[in-house]
């Protein structure tokens, strides 16, 4: 039987599988860094839950920083086009960067940040995803670290939003085409 949360919704993963996920990444983010600095760049606002446990994870010294993309769009599906809505505060010319964003899906938000990215040449560039839908690739990009891979559904909780509600769900849900709004 499936785990139900009290407002009827389907339980992908629990609280304490996405904090045993995100420790182990961290673990693995730390090993990686070899003791290097590390900036955060966390994509809004999907990402704002993961970040914030993710940074407790990572045993380096850190500093943090937000961009915000649009896709023109405010329910289940994006048009395809990105638009960079907030960009990141500090230059990240020669510094270790980890783009830390929520879901990797059709791939179009994270290879445009990639591109932009790129051209203030970072030291490194690394990706970390806690969910990944590789069915739904349309550009070409991989995450460094993923939390989940998972099928092509469509989740909320733990940051992530239907219409920009849900996001404080602790648990990661599905989203069922009948629930009712
Ligand atoms: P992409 O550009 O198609 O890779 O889309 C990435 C963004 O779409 C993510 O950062 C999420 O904000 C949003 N997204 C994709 N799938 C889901 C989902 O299942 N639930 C909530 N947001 C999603
Ligand atoms: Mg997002």
């Amino acid at each position: 039987m499936a785990t139900m949360t009290q407002q009827g919704l389907e339980v992908l993963y629990t609280r304490q599988q996405i904090a045993e996920r995100v420790e182990e990444m961290g673990a693995q983010i730390t090993r990686d860094l070899k003791g290097e600095k590390l900036v955060m760049v966390g994509v809004l606002k999907g990402a704002a839950l993961f970040l914030s446990d993710l940074a407790r994870a990572v045993h380096v010294d850190a500093t943090f920083d937000f961009v915000a993309t649009s896709s023109y769009g405010k329910g289940q599906r994006s048009s395809g086009a990105v638009k960079l809505i907030k960009d990141l505060d500090e230059s990240i010319e020669g510094k270790n960067v980890l783009v830390v964003e929520d879901i990797l899906d059709t791939g179009l938000t994270l290879s445009y940040l990639r591109g932009i990215f790129l051209q203030q040449r970072p030291r490194s560039l690394r990706i970390a995803t806690l969910l990944d839908k590789p069915s739904r690739r349309l550009e070409k990009i991989n995450a460094d670290y993923v939390g989940f891979s998972i099928p092509n559904l469509f989740v909320i909780g733990y940051g992530m939003d239907y219409a920009e509600r849900y996001r404080n769900l602790p648990d990661i849900c599905l989203m069922t085409p009948d629930h009712p709004e």
